[in-house]
């Protein structure tokens, strides 16, 4: 069989990056390899996000970008998964008649059927069959581009909470949990592949096994991860407050693997606008929590997401946003601003707030994390940090770049690390995104003390 590449654009959040691989991997018994070169490319793919409008734009002026490519190569096949797929289906050709197959976030096992189907000239396929085990599939061997120290692992599809924006549990499908014996298996399987640290996500991963009886809650399964040898690393995304119970705040001082970051989306400060969201907490839940995770990982890092604008947002539901936010001191937060989405009931709440206020909230609270951020990095320099090597920094090829265990990138010279090892390294100097550190003891692997944070002599 003729070997064939494939490119893979993904767009959106973590969940997408690991339903690309999986697509990788499912391909790859069809001859297709992956390019990083997209006119090298047999196969192109865009595993798109409409969580947000934004996202949505993107993604047709993407495929704008590729008709021109189809002109030029019509042998060239496109495909269009994940969630805009899965919300547009055949009206996608209407706009963009150059793609060959159309396929939802339910099917991917059924990806290499639908490229067949296409080699067999076979035009317009859709499948946004809401059957399937996307995401769950069972476990196959990585495909990796380049050599790799991280690696994302999904638990758990779709969502339950209906948060009252949120186009997720139409797209995504009620909340499924994956088996705890495939999801070791296969972490078993990435850090035979080298990988050291895993990212465990899921829509709200803090609900893991609440409804499939596998008898094993999220601490549980985090405690069997934990484990596993050789892993040095866990990471979970994305936690739900509401859902955060003490047995996972306690598991940040009991499991020694586990680093010390949660992603916590709090989405507002003030109690209307979280009860009109439907988020099932109060400010104050929220903040009790927060001060439970400190007390038992003081280093814990804390970052979060925060819609602004959302409909009904008076100046006082936003003061009280600003107000939180300045309470917890965030590590950094991800910034929104409120976007209508197909049929979720927000979409028909009265009151929208004009793109004028929007732009001018956003813009305040954009403020006051950079500023937020900047300080907590500064706080950083003169300590070591243990560092997981990933790569060559983007930047400057010279360097190579990590992640401390509280999430942040260090880009350091040392021209006998390799990717995989854990480093100490002295933070220099601190920027809004990123530090820049200095390898402390050359190639040496490192053990750190206090959940990889310690202070300079
Ligand atoms: N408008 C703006 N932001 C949204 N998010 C989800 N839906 C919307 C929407 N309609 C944000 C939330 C969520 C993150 C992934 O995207 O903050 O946590
Ligand atoms: Fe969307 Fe809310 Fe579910 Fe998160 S918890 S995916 S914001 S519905």
């Amino acid at each position: 069989m003729k070997q064939k590449r494939v490119h893979i654009i993904t767009m959106g959040c973590q969940m997408n990056v690991y339903d690309s691989e999986q697509m990788l991997r499912l391909l790859a018994p069809l001859n297709f390899r992956p390019t990083s070169q997209l006119h090298k490319a047999d196969l192109i793919i865009i595993n798109t996000c409409s969580i947000r409008e934004k996202a949505e734009h993107k993604v047709y002026s993407l495929l704008g970008r590729l008709a021109r490519m189809k002109r030029l190569r019509p042998d060239l096949m496109i495909g269009v998964g994940g969630c805009v797929a899965q919300q547009e289906g055949h009206r996608l050709f209407e706009r963009a008649p150059h793609v060959d197959i159309v396929f939802g976030t339910f099917g991917l096992e059924r990806l290499p059927s639908l490229v067949q189907q296409v080699n067999n000239q076979k035009k317009h396929i859709v499948d946004i069959n809401p059957r399937g085990t996307s995401g769950l599939l069972c476990v196959t061997e990585p495909v990796f581009q380049t050599e790799r120290a991280t690696a994302f692992v999904t638990i758990m599809q779709g969502c339950d909470n209906f948060c009252t924006y949120c186009v997720v549990p139409y797209l995504r499908g009620r909340e499924v949990s994956r088996k705890p014996e495939a999801i070791l298996e296969e972490i078993r399987l990435l850090v035979k592949n080298g990988i050291r640290e895993v990212t465990l996500i899921g829509q709200n991963v803090n609900s893991y096994g609440r409804k499939n009886g596998h008898g094993c809650n999220f601490p549980v399964l985090l405690e069997q991860v934990n484990d596993i040898e050789g892993l040095r690393r866990i990471r979970f995304t994305t936690s739900h407050p509401k859902d955060l119970s003490d047995q996972l705040i306690n598991a940040f001082s009991r499991l020694d693997k586990l680093a010390a970051h949660i992603h916590l989306p709090v989405q507002s400060g003030s109690n209307r606008v979280l009860k009109r969201m439907n988020r099932g907490y109060t400010r104050e839940d929220y903040l009790k929590k927060i001060a439970k995770l400190r007390s038992v990982r003081p280093d814990i890092a804390i970052t979060s997401d925060i819609i602004v604008g959302f409909p009904g947002e008076e100046t006082t539901d936003f003061e009280a946003t600003v107000d939180l936010i300045q309470q917890v001191g965030f590590d950094s937060f991800f910034l929104f601003k409120y976007s209508d989405r197909p049929n979720v009931p927000a979409a028909k709440f009265s009151n929208k707030v004009p793109e004028a206020i929007k732009r001018k909230r956003f813009n305040r609270l954009s403020e006051i994390q950079g500023r937020f951020t900047l300080e907590k990095n500064k706080a950083l320099v003169g300590t070591i940090q243990e560092v997981l090597v990933e790569g060559r920094s983007k930047k400057s090829h010279h360097q190579l770049t990590g992640r401390t265990p509280c999430n942040r990138s260090v880009n350091f010279s040392d021209c006998t690390a390799r990717v995989g090892q854990v480093l100490p390294v002295r933070i220099v100097e601190a920027f809004s995104h990123s530090l820049l550190g200095s390898s402390v003891k050359g190639h040496e692997e490192y053990v750190g003390e206090n959940g990889g944070i310690s202070h300079a002599a």
